[in-house]
C-alpha cells in the first residue's frame, strides 16, 4: 500500500488575460500550497477503481472522469503497462471550491501509482502528464509557492520565507471554473474592454506581492493579494461577500476568493489569530465550515509505502 499526502492551493494573484483561441486564458498566477489537503492511498486491482471518504465524498466522480483515475490510466499507457490499481481518496479539500481539489487529487494518483508499480518516472515526464490532466495538476506535483503561466502549467518556483497563516471557509455548493472563466469574460464585454487575448494585456506578477513572499510579510503579502476571478465569482454567488466580510470584521489582514470560488480565503497574522478568524466565520453562519491552516507546504508527497 502506498499513501500520498497532496495540498490543496490558494492563488495569492491570480491575473487573467484574455481568452485564447483554445478556449483557455493566459494566466500571472501565484500559487501557494496549504497544509489543508487529501491523501490518495493506491493497492494493487484489477483495472482502476476509486472510493472516496469525507464530508464531501457523496460530490466526488468514482468513474473515468475522476482526475485520479484518468491520472493512474495516463501513467500506465506511458509506460506501456495495464493500470490495475485500486485508488482510495480521503477527501478534505472541498469540492468545486476554486482550491484544486480535483487536480491534487491527479497529481497524488500520479505519485502513488509511480511507487506502486514501481516506475520511477523522472519528475519532468511527471510534470508533462501533469499538464496533460489540467491546469493546476503540475503544481500540485510541486507545492510551495510558484508562478504559473500559459495556462498556469508552466511554472517557476517562488522564493518564500516563512509560513503564513490562512482560514478557508468552505460555501455550500461548489461552482464551475469554465463558468467563473466564461462569466469574467463577459462581464469585461459588458464593461466595454473586450475579453479576447489580442484585447485583455498578458498580466505580469506583482512585485510588491513577489516581495512580500520573499520577505515572509503577512501585511504586506494582504495588500498585495489579487484575484481576477473575484469579480465573476462574486457575480455568480453575490452571498460570498457577507463571508469575506465576516472574515474582516473577525480580524483577518485580508480577504479574497480562491480561485475560482466559492471557497474564501483569508490571510491572517499569526496561527491564534487564523484560528480566532475561523471560529467566527463558523459561528457567523455565512459558510458551512472554516478550517485555519497554513503554509506552503511540499507538493504531493509518499508518507507510506
Ligand atoms: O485545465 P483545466 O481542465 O483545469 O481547466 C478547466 C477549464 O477552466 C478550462 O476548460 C477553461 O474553461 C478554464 N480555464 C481557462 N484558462 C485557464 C485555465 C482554465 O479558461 N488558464
Amino acid at each position: 500500500m502506498i499513501a500520498v499526502r497532496v495540498p490543496a492551493k490558494v492563488n495569492v494573484q491570480l491575473g487573467v488575460g484574455g481568452l485564447r483561441a483554445d478556449g483557455f486564458h493566459d494566466l500571472a498566477n501565484v500559487f501557494f500550497a496549504v497544509a489543508l489537503g487529501d491523501e490518495v492511498t493506491a493497492v494493487f486491482g484489477q483495472g482502476v477503481t476509486i472510493s472516496c471518504s469525507g464530508p464531501d465524498a457523496d460530490q466526488v466522480p468514482l468513474d473515468d472522469t475522476n482526475l485520479a483515475a484518468r491520472a493512474a490510466r495516463l501513467l500506465a499507457a506511458r509506460h506501456g503497462i495495464e493500470p490495475d490499481v485500486h485508488l482510495h481518496i480521503a477527501k478534505a479539500i472541498p469540492v468545486a471550491g476554486g482550491m484544486a481539489g480535483g487536480s491534487a487529487d491527479g497529481a497524488a494518483a500520479l505519485v502513488a501509482c509511480d511507487a506502486l508499480w514501481q516506475l520511477d518516472t523522472p519528475l519532468p515526464v511527471l510534470l508533462e502528464l501533469a499538464a496533460e490532466l489540467g491546469s493546476d495538476v503540475p503544481f500540485a506535483l510541486l507545492g510551495g509557492v510558484a508562478l504559473g503561466r500559459g495556462r498556469g502549467e508552466l511554472l517557476e518556483e517562488l522564493p518564500v520565507a516563512g509560513t503564513f497563516h490562512w482560514v478557508f471557509a468552505v460555501a455550500d455548493g461548489g461552482l464551475s471554473t469554465p463558468a467563473v472563466f466564461r462569466e469574467c469574460d463577459r462581464l469585461r464585454e459588458a464593461a466595454g474592454t473586450g475579453s479576447s487575448a489580442a484585447e485583455v494585456p498578458t498580466p505580469d506578477p506583482s512585485a510588491e506581492l513577489l516581495a512580500a513572499l520573499a520577505a515572509g510579510d503577512p501585511a504586506a503579502l494582504a495588500a498585495a493579494l489579487g484575484n481576477d476571478l473575484q469579480a465573476a465569482a462574486l457575480s455568480l454567488r453575490p452571498d460570498l461577500a457577507d463571508c469575506l466580510r465576516a472574515g474582516l470584521d473577525a480580524g483577518a489582514l485580508a480577504a479574497l476568493v480562491s480561485g475560482s470560488g466559492p471557497t474564501c480565503a483569508f490571510l491572517a497574522k499569526d496561527a491564534a489569530d487564523a484560528q480566532a478568524v475561523a471560529d467566527a466565520l463558523t459561528a457567523s453562519g455565512t459558510c458551512r465550515a472554516a478550517h485555519a491552516t497554513h503554509g506552503p507546504v511540499p507538493g504531493a508527497r509518499v508518507i507510506a509505502g
